[in-house]
C-alpha cells in the first residue's frame, strides 16, 4: 500500500495532521505495514533521557516487509540491478524472488556460523550486491549489523569492532574502482591484529587476488552458501530492538555508533523514500551513495526495497573510464529517479557539458542531492543539462541520526528554490534556535537547527554510551533535538541548510570530526600539536586545513607533510587526508590556553581583514606568523 503525497495542499493537510496528531498519523502509516503482531502503543518519549520508544511491544521482521511482502506481486521484479565498475563486464540483475533465495541461504549460513539475537555482525565490503544481502540477512536472524565504509582504514575499522563488540566481520577479497583494484580482506587482517573479538570471516570473492585465509576462522562466501536452504523463519524482533549501529563523526575524537531501531526506521525509510522521490510501480531508482553511509542505508537499501522498488547499485566512480559514466548508466536502465551528492555534481561539472551529449537522459523525471549545502551554480547545471529543466530537484537534508529525510520538497509537488531543501516533512517538527536558546518564530529569522519532536527513523541512543548521546543531541537545547547545523527561515518559509556550527566539516559530503582528524596527525612522533578547520574548497564543500607544530629535526618540510598525511590515512582512511598542511611556529591561544578556532577558520579562508579581536591572546605576535606562512 502506498502512503504517497499527491499534490502540495495534500502535502499542507497531511502536515498539518501529523503536528496535531502525530501519534494517529504515524500509525495510520505503520498499519499498512507487515506486523507479526501490532504494537500496543504508538509513542512514549522524553528528549531528557532521552527515551523514544515507537510502536511498543510491535513485533515484525524488517525483511518480511522487504521480501515476503513483494514475493507474490512482484516475484520477478528486478529488486536489485548492479552494475559493475569496468562499463563492458555483465551487470546482475536480482528480482524479488531471487533476493528472497539469496536473503534465505545467507540468513542460514548466519545462523550456522552460531550467529543470535543481537549479536553485532560488521560489515566491510565493497558495492556488490552481496553487501546488501548481508544487511539483509542480519535483519533476518535479528542481528545488528554495522557497516563500516570500506574506504576506512585497519585502524577506524578495529575502533569500531572493538566498539560495538563484533563477533562476525563479512567482507570481500578486494573491490575495483576506476582504474584500481584496491585490497579489502588484508585490511580486516590488519584490523584484527588488534583484537580476537571476531570469531568468524566471510570473505565474498570479488576480485580474485590473493589473500591468506585463517583455518577455522575465515570462509568462503560461495563456500558457505552451498547446499543452504533457501527459505529461512524470519525472527521475530520488537520495534524496539536494534536493527543497525553506524558510526558516524562528532565534534568529538571518537566516531559514535548511532543506534536505529526496527519498528521506526522500517516506517520512517519507506514512507520518506516513497513521497521525496514520487516513487512510483515501475521506476527504476539510482541512488550513488556507498553502502557505508546512512545514504546507502536508508535510499539504496532499506527505503526502496520496502516499497518495491528497483534499486540499482553501481561498483564505481563517476569519472572511470570517463566523466560520462553516470549518464551511460541512466540511459541504459532507463532511470527514473537519480539522487547524487553536490561534491559528485561539481566534479563532473568541471568536465563541462561534452561528457553529457552522447546521452538523451530522458527517462530522467527527478533528480536528488543530499549530504552537504549545494551551491546554486552547481543547482543550476544540474537543473539544467541534467534535467533538462524539467526535472524538480529534491534537496534532501538529513543526517546519520535521523534516519531518514527530514526536510526536502515532494518531487514536482513543492515548489522548488535554488539551494533550499525547502519545507519539513510531514511529522517533522522544526524549531529555529537563537544562542540563548530562545526559540526564533516567524520568518526570514536565522539560527540553529533543532527538531522538537520524536520521529519513528531518529536515533535512540549511541552505542554503549547513552549519556554521550543526551550530551551531544539533547543536552544544548532544553527538551529538544539539536542536529548541529545553522538555518535560515526565508520570507517564504522556506529553510536553506547553512552548514555545521559544530567542529564537523563536510568534505565530499562525508562528515569528518576536526578532533578525530587532529588525533591522526598527533600519532606522528614529531608532531607537537595541530589544529585543524575546514576551508571552502571548489569540488568538495570543504576541504582540511591542518595547522601543525612540529619538532622539525632531520626533516623537510616536504617531508614531514608526506609523513603526516600518511599517519592520517593510516588511523582513519584517504577520505580524512589534510589538503593543506602547514608547519606552524605556535597556535592562538588565549590566556586559559583554548585554541582560537575562528581566527585559524578565518585564515583558512583567506579572511585576513576580518580576524577580530587577537589581542586577548597569549601571544598575539604568532597570528602574523601562520598569515606569513599561509598555504593557498
Ligand atoms: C549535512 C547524510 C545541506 C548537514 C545524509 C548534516 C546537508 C550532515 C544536506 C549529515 C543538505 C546533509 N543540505 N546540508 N541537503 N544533507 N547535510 O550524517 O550538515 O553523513 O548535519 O548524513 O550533512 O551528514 P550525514
Amino acid at each position: 500500500m502506498s502512503d504517497r503525497i499527491h499534490t502540495l495542499s495534500g502535502y499542507f493537510h497531511e502536515y498539518q495532521k501529523s503536528v496535531a496528531d502525530p501519534e494517529n498519523f504515524w500509525a495510520k502509516i505503520a498499519d499498512s505495514f507487515h506486523w507479526k503482531k501490532r504494537w500496543d502503543k504508538t509513542l512514549e518519549w522524553d528528549f531528557e533521557g532521552p527515551d523514544v520508544k515507537w510502536f511498543l511491544n510491535g513485533k515484525l521482521n524488517i525483511t518480511e516487509n522487504i521480501l515476503e511482502r513483494h514475493l507474490y506481486t512482484m516475484g520477478d521484479k528486478p529488486a536489485i540491478i548492479w552494475e559493475p565498475n569496468e562499463p563492458g563486464d555483465p551487470n546482475r540483475i536480482i528480482t524479488y524472488m531471487e533476493l528472497y533465495e539469496e536473503v534465505c541461504r545467507f540468513s542460514n549460513v548466519l545462523v550456522e556460523k552460531g550467529v543470535e539475537k543481537g549479536d553485532k555482525v560488521i560489515i566491510y565490503m565493497p558495492m556488490v550486491p552481496e553487501a546488501a544481502i548481508a544487511m539483509l540477512a542480519c535483519a533476518r536472524v535479528g542481528a545488528v549489523h554495522s557497516v563500516v565504509f570500506a574506504g576506512f582504514s585497519s585502524n577506524a575499522l578495529a575502533d569500531r569492532i572493538i566498539d560495538c563488540k563484533a563477533k562476525v566481520v563479512l567482507t570481500s577479497d578486494g573491490n575495483f574502482r576506476g582504474k584500481k583494484k584496491i585490497p579489502v580482506k588484508s585490511v580486516v587482517d590488519e584490523a584484527l591484529e588488534h583484537t580476537d573479538l571476531i570469531e568468524t570471516m566471510i570473505v565474498f570473492q570479488r576480485t580474485g587476488q590473493e589473500v591468506t585465509m585463517k583455518e577455522g576462522r575465515d570462509f568462503w562466501w560461495h563456500e558457505a552458501i552451498e547446499g543452504k536452504s533457501k527459505s529461512h523463519e524470519a525472527v521475530e524482533m520488537d520495534s524496539e530492538d536494534e536493527l543497525f549501529i553506524l558510526y558516524t563523526s562528532g565534534s568529538t575524537g571518537k566516531p559514535k555508533g548511532v543506534v536505529h531501531t526496527c519498528g521506526g526506521y522500517m516506517i520512517y525509510s519507506k514512507y520518506t523514500f516513497e513521497n521525496v522521490f514520487q516513487y512510483t510501480p515501475g521506476d527504476v531508482y539510482w541512488c550513488t551513495a556507498d553502502v557505508g553511509w546512512i545514504t546507502g542505508h536508508s535510499y539504496i537499501v532499506y527505503g526502496p526495497l520496502l516499497t518495491g522498488a528497483t534499486t540499482i547499485m553501481f561498483e564505481g566512480v563517476p569519472t572511470y573510464p570517463n566523466p560520462g559514466r553516470f549518464w551511460e548508466i541512466v540511459d541504459k536502465y532507463k532511470v527514473n529517479q537519480f539522487y547524487t551528492a553536490p561534491t559528485a555534481i561539481r566534479a563532473l561539472q568541471v568536465h563541462g557539458t561534452e561528457p553529457i551529449a552522447p546521452y538523451k537522459l530522458d527517462s530522467l523525471k527527478v533528480l536528488g542531492s543530499v549530504g552537504e549545502p549545494i551551491n546554486e551554480e552547481a543547482w543550476h547545471w544540474y537543473h539544467t543539462h541534467i534535467g533538462k529543466t524539467k526535472c524538480p530537484i529534491v534537496d534532501t537534508w538529513w543526517q546519520t541520526e535521523t534516519g531518514g529525510i527530514m526536510v526536502s520538497p515532494l518531487a514536482g509537488i513543492t515548489p522548488n528554490k535554488p539551494a533550499f531543501a525547502t519545507l519539513p516533512l510531514p511529522g517533522v517538527q522544526l524549531a529555529i534556535m537563537d544562542p540563548e536558546g530562545k526559540e526564533l518564530k516567524g520568518n526570514s529569522v536565522e539560527g540553529n537547527l533543532c527538531i522538537k519532536f520524536p520521529w519513528p527513523g531518529m536515533i535512540r541512543t549511541t552505542y554503549g554510551d547513552h549519556d554521550r548521546c543526551k550530551q551531544t543531541y539533547f543536552a544544548a537545547y532544553k527538551g529538544m533535538y539539536f542536529t548541529g547545523d545553522g538555518v535560515k527561515r526565508d520570507h517564504d518559509g522556506y529553510y536553506r541548510i547553512l552548514g555545521r556550527v559544530d567542529d564537523v566539516i563536510n568534505v565530499s559530503g562525508h562528515r569528518m570530526g576536526t578532533a578525530e582528524v587532529e588525533n591522526a596527525i598527533n600519532e606522528h612522533p614529531l608532531v607537537v600539536e595541530s589544529a585543524v578547520v575546514g576551508y571552502p574548497h571548489p569540488v568538495k564543500g570543504q576541504g582540511i586545513y591542518a595547522y601543525v607544530i612540529c619538532d622539525m629535526s632531520n626533516r623537510t618540510e616536504a617531508n614531514l607533510v608526506n609523513e603526516i598525511k600518511a599517519s592520517v590515512t593510516n588511523m582513519i582512511g584517504p577520505i580524512a587526508k589534510p589538503d593543506k598542511i602547514q608547519i606552524v611556529p605556535g597556535l592562538p591561544k588565549t590566556r586559559s590556553g583554548k585554541i582560537m578556532r575562528r581566527i585559524l577558520r578565518k585564515i583558512a579562508e583567506g579572511n585576513m581583514d576580518s580576524l577580530g579581536d587577537t589581542s586577548t591572546l597569549l601571544d598575539p605576535d604568532i597570528v602574523d606568523k601562520i598569515i606569513a606562512g599561509r598555504k593557498e
